[in-house]
């Protein structure tokens, strides 16, 4: 029973390593062990990489040992025996490498069927985390760049919560700031009769960028008109009614049309616009004055950073705040009001340079811990352009970048179309057609995004995206309905077997499935503290290649194995809806 929410193998394995260090050489006591899957399974399962290190420390002081693997043989020899273990093994310069036994595998799945996938979540060091994505500008269009945010974004907040980690998912909508003057005045213009805009007016704005572009025009080429939209500002900022309502009005007919977007994603999030950070940037910025970190330069208030060419502007010469007052404002805000612990920002990677002057303002003040490993820590998840078939900056055929719901609407219909010729219209309902061409569409979009390293730049095309082959959304989704199918065409009740029945690892191919089974929480929380999901998509690839593996040479139904291998069958249906549910991706059952 104490196998149950003991952590994953490399967890417990560790924590096997670590007694079997200090008996070793117990004068290095805060020596971590590293362990680590084995680079070729001949040797074992995972190995040991201690010796090395701690031979560099022992070197000459050392009377017991004489060489790195001498230590490695001691390290194997104290080892606590354990159930875990299947024999252990020392190669080159001092690794020791472990093999899993098969029995405790196929037992640590089986409680993982009975007791939920709950049990296998990482354990993290961090409680509470703001994860800061999405983050469209009112008015402005929201583009692929922030397509990419809200799909990376969701992942990570998914699996730290997964994580048992308490996760505020903010949405740092851009606002604020000048340009509402000049749509603010544009909007009285535009609709005389009615100071503040009604639904009818709504209706005829719902193409903000048109109505962002006009008053944009109409700014820069009249003095007038420039003037008004000035004074415009200042009323706003002073807090009047009239323009206050107009702002509210402009920021709400936004919100409709990326809300839009987050409803076909099934993406959740709360907005605190930068807006709400305003009335904390005076504080912030006097605490950051007294510990003398503002300087005046060139009319503006700044705080120079070490190494960085141009200082972080936090007051404009104006008199005016800027992008990195609000930040500012807002980490003081996350860290002392909110009490978050990492405070983690998804936007493109253009932006690294921003939020490296933020960190290192934020660590000259004391804010932050001058090292990256103790916590509160902040951290910036940058990631690539979207190019388009042509390799240049994703467009549609229009000369406006895409609309992103219309890019949603397409996958899914690409997909309803796919499965209309497979002949699914005429064995679904109706609606079995639709849900499913909804989940493999939006998971293709997705997926397709989130199975490259971010920081690279990624290149979207349906026709790749929506293939059942390789590594697609698709391909998972069609896999996992595959094993469902198997299942139930068994005739057996799963749930019944779970509780009676008995996984054993007999052949090579189910032990590598199990074994791969059980690695799931450490491949999530490696993509949790690297926040890279692209892991978590090469384990979900990797998994159906082993069920492919397992399947082909080991009969399920009919077989004197059978029950194991169903029970087989089902965890990797398990596992793979999770891996599904953290990528943000809807499971389909039957294909
Ligand atoms: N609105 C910004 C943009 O579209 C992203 C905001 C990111 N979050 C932040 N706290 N700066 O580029």
């Amino acid at each position: 029973n104490d196998q149950r929410m003991a952590g994953s193998p490399r967890q417990q394995l560790a924590k096997l390593f670590e007694e079997s260090l200090r008996l070793t050489i117990p004068e290095e006591l805060d020596i971590d062990p590293a362990i680590a899957p084995c680079q070729n399974p001949k040797f074992g399962d995972y190995q040991c990489n201690n010796a090395m290190g701690l031979w560099s420390k022992v070197k000459g002081k050392s009377t017991q040992f004489k060489n790195p693997q001498q230590i490695g043989q001691a390290i194997k020899a104290n080892l606590p025996s354990s159930e875990m273990l299947d024999g252990s093994s020392i190669a080159g310069p001092g690794f020791v490498n472990v093999k899993l036994s098969g029995q405790w595998i196929a037992k640590s799945i089986q409680n993982m069927l009975m007791d939920g996938i709950e049990t296998w979540a990482p354990k993290l060091s961090v409680k509470r985390a703001v994860v800061d994505f999405s983050s469209p500008n009112i008015a402005k269009e929201m583009h692929v760049g922030h397509l990419r945010s809200t799909i990376i974004g969701d992942t990570l907040a998914r699996m730290l919560e997964y994580s048992n980690v308490e996760v505020l998912r903010r949405n740092h909508v851009g606002d604020w700031g000048t340009q509402f003057g000049m749509l603010i005045e544009f909007l009285f213009e535009k609709f005389p009769s009615l100071e503040v805009v009604n639904d009818q007016a709504i209706g005829d704005l719902e193409d903000m960028l048109a109505f962002y572009k006009a008053s944009k025009l109409r700014f820069d080429s009249d003095p007038d008109f420039k003037e008004r939209a000035q004074r415009a500002v200042v009323s706003l900022q002073a807090g009047e009614e009239k323009y206050r309502k107009a702002w509210a009005e402009i920021c709400k007919i936004s919100r409709t049309g990326y809300e839009k977007v987050y409803e076909h994603l099934g993406v959740e999030l709360e907005e605190k616009g930068e807006s709400f950070y305003n009335p904390y940037i005076p504080n912030a910025l006097e605490l950051l004055n007294k510990k003398g970190l503002i300087e005046e330069s060139e009319g503006a208030r700044v705080i120079f950073i070490e190494g960085k060419k141009i200082p972080l502007i936090v007051v404009k010469r104006d008199g005016g705040y800027n992008y990195a007052s609000t930040d500012l404002a807002a980490l003081w805000y996350r860290l002392n009001e909110e009490k978050a612990e990492w405070i983690i920002y998804v936007t493109d990677v253009g932006q690294r340079e921003h939020f490296e002057m933020l960190f290192a303002a934020a660590k000259r003040a004391g804010w932050l811990p001058a090292d990256d490993k103790t916590y509160p820590k902040a951290s910036h998840v940058g990631f690539g352009l979207v190019l388009g078939e042509d390799g240049k900056r994703f467009r549609t055929r229009s000369t406006e970048t895409v609309k992103l719901v219309d890019l949603l609407i397409e996958a899914k219909s690409r997909c309803k179309t796919a499965l209309i010729e497979r002949g699914k219209d005429k064995e679904w309902t109706g609606e079995e057609l639709d849900k499913t061409a909804e989940a493999v569409g939006y998971g293709a979009v997705k997926y397709a995004d989130l199975k490259n390293n971010r920081t690279t730049n990624y290149t979207f095309s349906f026709d790749q995206m929506l293939n059942d082959k390789g590594n697609t959304a698709v391909y998972l989704l069609y896999a996992h309905a595959r094993i469902c199918s198997i299942i139930r065409k068994s005739g057996k009740d799963i749930e019944e077997l779970k509780k009676v029945g008995k996984i054993d690892l007999a052949h090579p191919d189910e032990r590598v499935l199990g074994l791969h089974l059980l690695q799931f929480a450490e491949v999530v929380e490696d993509s949790c503290t690297n926040l890279l999901p692209n892991g978590l998509c090469e384990y979900l690839y990797n998994l159906s290649e082993d069920f492919t593996g397992f399947y082909t040479n080991c009969q399920v139904v009919g077989s004197a194995e059978e029950t194991s291998r169903l029970l087989l069958c089902e965890a990797t249906a398990v596992v793979m809806r999770k891996c599904f549910h953290l990528l943000g991706i809807t499971p389909v059952y039957k294909i």
